[in-house]
C-alpha cells in the first residue's frame, strides 16, 4: 500500500543526483529537506540537526518555523537518538516525555541519526500531522538518505 505513496527509488535517485551534482553542504541540504517534504504527503515538517560545540543546530528545514534552534543533547527526542546513536520513532509524541514541541499540529515524529564513522553528526527529524505516521519503510528510506547525506557533511 504505502509503495504507492512513497516512491523510494525516485526519492533516492534524486538525492544522489544532488550528492554528484553540488559541493555545497548546506544546498545539499536544502534541496533534501524540499525533496521530502514534497515527495511525502504525511512528512509536515522536515529539518536537519547538525552537532555543534557538543550541541544540536537547527540546519536546513522546511515547515513551520520551531522555537527549537538549538537542542541540548540531554534534551528532547533529538538529543535521545544522538544518545541512543539510534533511529527513534515516536507514534504519539504528546505521550512521550522527551518531546519538545514545535507544532501543536504534530501527531508523530522520527529522528534518525547520521553518523561519520563511530561520531554521529547531525540528524534529519520529521514530524507528521498524522498520528504513528512512520513505519519500518520511512526508517530504512531516512537512513539511507542519511547516509548518503553524511558523506557530504
Ligand atoms: N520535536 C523535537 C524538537 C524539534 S521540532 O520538532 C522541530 C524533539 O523533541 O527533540
Amino acid at each position: 500500500m504505502r509503495e504507492n505513496v512513497v516512491d523510494t527509488d525516485f526519492i533516492l535517485e534524486r538525492v544522489n543526483h544532488y550528492l554528484a551534482s553540488e559541493s555545497d553542504k548546506q544546498l545539499i541540504m536544502d534541496k533534501v529537506v524540499e525533496l521530502l517534504i514534497d515527495s511525502v504527503p504525511y512528512y509536515d515538517w522536515v529539518g536537519f540537526y547538525l552537532v555543534k560545540d557538543g550541541r544540536l543546530e537547527l540546519g536546513p528545514f522546511r515547515g513551520a518555523p520551531s522555537p527549537h534552534t538549538v537542542i541540548e543533547m540531554d534534551s528532547g527526542i533529538c538529543g535521545a537518538a544522538v544518545r541512543d546513536r539510534a533511529t527513534i520513532i515516536v507514534d504519539d509524541v504528546n505521550a512521550d516525555p522527551r518531546y519538545l514541541a514545535c507544532s501543536l499540529e504534530t501527531k508523530s515524529e522520527i529522528v534518525v541519526p547520521m553518523f561519520k564513522g563511530q561520531e554521529v553528526i547531525g540528524e534529519i527529524d520529521i514530524d507528521s500531522h498524522t498520528p504513528a505516521a512512520f513505519t519500518e519503510e520511512d526508517k530504512i528510506l531516512l537512513e539511507k538518505i542519511a547516509e548518503l547525506v553524511s558523506t557530504k557533511v
